[in-house]
């Protein structure tokens, strides 16, 4: 079944990088020239999804702005001739079939995810953490589409990392299946380290099924008072397994102040209008190191 809708929870409180984050939501955080929220509804139009649904709360309204229409800017780039940035600007709106819901309360990423229940229906869809940008040739949540379309179950994104970010985030336990692909029997959110099953941790993207809603509804509230959508997984891992897939491409976690820095310098490398100077005044830099 072909994934077509996706879901981007921005809704948290991003207190990790505060005060940047206090009346700007940290998805509207810019890298280089672009949010970074925009990044991930770029990879998931790249990636054949038609419906997305974000999940915001009080304070995030820039969000819905950027996606939306903006007649009075667009006179004015039209009338003075600027038809390059008014193309982008209106291409921003046309990137998929964008829809809002709020979620009132941030009790978490599995409770952000439930407040999607009727977007998604009985659908397996996609969901794309609105802090995690993903860059890179292939689009990540489309190599995850891939691997649902050959498995028929749940699937996460998973990258390994070091002993110390991992009892930060969650644990897989593993059996390689075919090349950066395998199957996952059970997980952890927050091991500490004798619970710790591999270093492969989720970042960022799955696949999920409908059934999720049923089994968020039945989980209990973990880690941090929060509804965990990690332990909503790990039922789904013991009970029909997932898929994790080792993806291709380099993240940037934006809810982190070095996430940030890493996505800023890295882009603005690449980027056509600032790399050479970029390059050239961080060459500068790097003898003063
Ligand atoms: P994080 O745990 O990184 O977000 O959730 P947070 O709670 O904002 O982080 P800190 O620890 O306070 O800095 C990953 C994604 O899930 C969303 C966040 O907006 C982020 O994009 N989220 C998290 C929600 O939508 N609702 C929640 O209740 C929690």
């Amino acid at each position: 079944m072909k994934i077509r809708k996706a879901v981007i929870p921005a809704a948290g409180l991003g207190t990790r990088v505060l005060p940047a984050s206090k009346a700007m939501p940290k998805e509207m955080l810019s890298i280089v020239d672009k949010p970074a929220i925009q990044y991930i509804v770029e990879e998931a139009a790249k990636s054949g999804i038609e419906d997305i649904l974000i999940i915001t709360s009080r304070g995030k309204t820039t969000v819905e702005d950027h996606f939306d229409r903006s007649p009075e800017l667009e006179q004015r780039l039209l009338a003075s001739g600027k038809t390059d940035i008014y193309n982008q600007i209106v291409d921003i709106t046309k990137l998929a079939n964008i829809t809002y819901t709020r979620q009132h309360e941030t009790k978490g990423l599995g409770h952000a995810i439930l407040c999607a229940k009727s977007f998604v229906g009985d659908e397996p869809f996609a969901v794309l953490y609105g802090d995690d940008v993903i860059l890179g040739e292939k689009p990540v949540c489309g190599q995850l589409c891939e691997a649902y379309d050959r498995y028929g179950l749940g699937v996460v994104g998973i990258k390994e990392v070091t002993m110390e970010q991992i009892q930060k985030y969650s644990s897989m336990k593993v059996e390689p299946l075919a090349d950066r692909q395998y199957k996952i029997t059970d997980m952890i959110e927050k091991p500490k380290p004798d619970q710790v099953f591999s270093l492969f941790s989720i970042l960022g993207r799955c696949i999920l099924p409908a059934r999720i809603f049923e089994i968020l509804e039945n989980t209990p509230y973990g880690y941090g008072g929060e509804l965990q959508l990690t332990d909503a997984m790990k039922t789904l891992a013991r009970e029909e397994g997932m898929i994790g897939v080792d993806f291709e491409g380099r993240r940037y976690d934006m809810g982190s102040k070095l996430g940030i820095l890493e996505a800023i310098v890295e882009v603005g490398l690449g980027h056509p209008e600032t790399g050479e100077a970029f390059r050239a005044y961080l060459r500068e830099i790097a003898k003063t190191l």
